[in-house]
């Protein structure tokens, strides 16, 4: 004979509810109590969002630029989906491809790994700014040209911002101090030996612009 299931008692609500509609009951004025002040305190002054935008000055190839982003945004993001400067690619967003690399004070950095607000009042360059202001290449890049030192060009304007710090940071002395320093930027066109050649063609003309 198929077992009936136990059937729900009228007690049985009846006291469930009780005990619901008495910690309910009982619950409901301490909290009122106690969060009353906060929200009356957070509708007065509204409870800062930690991705409200912020706002930023970037000096970016000499050129002020005023922003207001989320503060988790990153230098790369600032760049290219804020300021229009897609030079710097995005290739790995986790510091090990070097196709984001960009200048900071003079010094390179991936920018997918540092904060646009960490960069207020800082010089960055980007491959955009590189060139002179009449055009004329920076010595490094016409060297990356006359070396052939690409072939998609997807991993180049990392390439050359690391190259430009390689001989200023004074890593340029030899091929094997140039693969060193340079061994952060990955090229999937193996362009390895044609990059060193272009560092060397640049170095000294580097050194002095
Ligand atoms: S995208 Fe920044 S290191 Fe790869
Ligand atoms: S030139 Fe294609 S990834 Fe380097």
């Amino acid at each position: 004979m198929a077992r009936r299931s136990r059937p729900r008692l009228d007690s049985d609500l009846s006291r469930r509810n009780f005990l619901g509609a008495t910690a309910s009951s009982a619950a409901v004025p301490l909290f009122a109590r106690a969060l009353a002040p906060e929200a009356a305190a957070a509708q007065a002054l509204r409870v800062r969002d930690s991705r409200d935008p912020i706002p930023l000055t970037l000096s970016i190839n000499g050129h002020e630029h005023r922003v207001a982003l989320d503060p988790r945004t990153t230098l790369l993001d600032a760049l290219r989906e804020h300021l229009g400067l897609t030079g710097a690619k995005k290739g790995c967003d986790h510091g090990q491809c070097g196709a984001c690399t960009v200048l900071l004070d003079g010094r390179r950095v991936v920018s997918c790994l540092v904060l646009a607000a960490a960069v207020q009042a800082r010089a960055v360059t980007t491959i955009e700014g590189l060139a002179g202001s009449d055009g004329t290449l920076h010595p490094m890049q016409q060297a990356f040209i006359d070396n052939d030192a690409f072939q998609c060009g997807y991993c180049t304007p990392g390439q050359i911002l690391s190259a430009v710090a390689c001989v200023h940071e004074d890593h340029a002395g030899n091929d094997a101090e140039i693969r060193e320093y340079m061994s952060g930027n990955l090229c999937r066109c193996a362009a390895y030996p044609n990059i060193v050649a272009a560092i060397k063609q640049a170095k000294n003309a580097t050194r002095e612009s």
